[in-house]
């Protein structure tokens, strides 16, 4: 509650000093250190940290909110917007003439783990954490990924029709993992968000008895052909998917035509996968899923393909949308982020956008830790926060509307994961001790949840030399501007933002840091 002052008294210290930083009634982080580059903020039943819900100074003024390798963890501040130039060496101009995509929103996955985990807290410390990203005094988050059926964050393996050669899906059954735990804590999570969730659905294996290797995990595909009955049983049984979820008044935004295809086709997964060449995506697409979805209740729900690598754009993207029958079902494309640092965004994502600029971008999938070479939770790693936020900036600006992170929390090995594919997440979860550890990727999800709530367009930003900062910036749906700044470098960066339309706000960006500055603009 960071914002809490009346004008006048905030005038008046605006008036003492250009910045001052506005700590009064906003709850710090309980930080821990366990022996990475930064810390954690540990919350508990009765106590998290918060700069509560954010509310912009009058214009003529700006907010900023910063967090660092060195501890801050957005960390409210508020300034002068200024006439004239500082002449500080470094200028970003904000150019709102040049607009680009509209933000559709961002948040996390609530995987069979998700659930076991937040549910394995107290009542109150389970509240705790859904506020933490779901409501305006949190993080905000819009936007949750829901596997339908297992994957490899489950502790056993299912999918909701199991009993063989069942075509007419008359024993398909949520799961109760769906019913005792997702379905309960979604219902939470939205009741806690000012704004319906977008909800995202997406499938990682159809039933063993429909695929051509009769099991859930590994290489293989469904039997026979698109238009076939096992294709047909299988886009039925999205539809019933979304019918089940409906009777808990869950309604989904999207789904996905499943998770990473490649994978049941041109690698051997140790879990739950189901493989699709991108022709077979677009038959199944033109034929079944796109015609049932459109004789369905919901045949607004939007479908997004691949769900997959970036690696595979443009070419996946082409496949599928040069074709009219399975285009015309299709909103946008799906994308995780993993290789992401050897698949250059502009030749993958910037391409595609060109190409098909009225499809969409969105990032379905993404967490620290699966690296074999960098396994696993690491309790306060700065670099796995730099390295979301530098993700999702080059994501931005390369036409991504949004950004989804994987498990919305883990434990305290990175699971439970059937088969130990450990990773990290945002939240870990200590059961034992009642608590939970905002990691630093949380105040980098935050950094653009928090800000760039739906609607919001990005905007152009010119630097006046070269510059190892990272940016992007928007003009909120109120009219305001939220810029985001990232420094991944040791040193400190000084700045100076000129947006014609109020002036010059000077700042710098700490070694290692996030920042996010916002002002109105009338
Ligand atoms: C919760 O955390 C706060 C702040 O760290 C601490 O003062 C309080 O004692 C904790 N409560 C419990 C129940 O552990
Ligand atoms: C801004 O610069 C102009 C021209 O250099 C100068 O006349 C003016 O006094 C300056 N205003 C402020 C508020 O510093
Ligand atoms: C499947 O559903 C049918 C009809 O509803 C029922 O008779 C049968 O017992 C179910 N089979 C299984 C394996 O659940
Ligand atoms: C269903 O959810 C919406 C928000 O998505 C809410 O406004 C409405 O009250 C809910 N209805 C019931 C019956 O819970
Ligand atoms: C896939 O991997 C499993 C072990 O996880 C192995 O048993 C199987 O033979 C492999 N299949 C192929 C087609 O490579």
């Amino acid at each position: 509650m960071a914002l809490l002052f009346s004008p006048p008294l905030l005038l008046a210290l605006v008036f003492l000093t250009a910045e001052v930083t506005l700590t009064t009634g906003s709850k710090k982080c309980a930080a821990r250190n366990f022996g990475h580059d930064s810390v954690v903020c540990e919350c508990n039943s009765t106590y998290c940290d918060s700069v509560g819900s954010v509310s912009l100074p009058p214009l003529g003024q700006y907010s900023s909110y910063l967090s660092s390798m060195a501890g801050s963890r957005l960390e409210p501040g508020q300034g002068q917007v200024q006439v004239n130039s500082s002449g500080a060496g470094l200028r970003l101009t904000v150019n709102s003439f040049q607009k680009y995509q509209k933000i559709r929103g961002f948040g996390g996955a609530m995987t069979d783990a998700a659930a076991i985990n937040i549910l394995s807290l107290s009542a109150a410390a389970q509240d705790q954490l859904l506020q933490q990203y779901f409501s305006s005094e949190g993080i905000g988050y819009s936007v949750v990924r829901v596997p339908m059926g297992s994957c490899d964050f489950s502790t056993r393996l299912y999918t909701y029709a199991d009993t063989p050669e069942d075509y007419n899906l008359d024993n398909f059954t949520l799961a109760p993992e769906d019913i005792n735990m997702k379905i309960p804590l979604l219902q939470r999570a939205q009741a806690f968000s000012p704004h319906p969730l977008s909800l995202l659905a997406s499938a990682w294996s159809a039933p063993a008895w429909m695929k051509t290797n009769g099991v859930l995990i590994g290489k293989g595909s469904l039997k026979g052909h698109p238009g076939g009955k096992n294709h047909k049983t299988w886009a039925q049984y999205y539809i019933r998917f979304l019918e089940e979820y409906a009777s808990y008044n869950l309604t989904f935004w999207a789904l996905t035509t499943g998770n990473e295809p490649s994978a049941g086709r041109m690698t051997n997964y140790s879990f739950q996968a189901l493989g699709f060449t991108p022709e077979e995506q677009r038959d199944w697409v033109a034929l079944d899923l796109g015609p049932a979805l459109h004789a369905s209740s919901y045949p607004h729900t939007h479908v997004l393909l691949m769900d997959d690598v970036r690696l595979l754009l443009p070419y996946w993207a082409k496949v599928v949308l040069s074709d009219v029958h399975a285009g015309r079902y299709i909103h946008g494309v799906a994308v995780h982020w993993y290789m992401d640092r050897v698949v250059p965004a502009d030749i993958s994502l910037g391409v595609t956008h060109h190409l098909y600029p009225e499809y969409y971008l969105f990032g379905t999938e993404a967490c620290a830790g699966w690296n074999p070479l960098d396994r696993g939770v690491k309790l306060g790693s700065w670099d796995r926060a730099e390295q979301y936020a530098h993700d999702i900036i080059e994501d931005l600006n390369q036409y991504v509307v949004g950004w989804t992170d994987w498990n919305l929390a883990l434990d305290q090995t990175g699971g439970p994961n059937w088969v130990k594919n450990f990773v990290d997440s945002p939240v870990i979860v200590d059961a034992k001790r009642d608590v939970f550890y905002k990691q630093p990727s949380f105040y980098s999800m935050a950094h653009f949840s928090k800000f760039l709530l739906e609607g919001s367009q990005r905007v152009g930003v010119s630097p006046s030399r070269a510059t190892e900062l990272e940016y992007s910036a928007f003009i909120r749906p109120d009219g305001s501007v939220a810029l985001i700044v990232l420094n991944r470098s040791p040193l400190v960066i000084q700045f100076e933002v000129w947006d014609p339309a109020v002036g010059y706000i000077s700042s710098s960006a700490p070694a290692h840091s996030l920042l996010t500055l916002a002002w109105n603009t009338h």
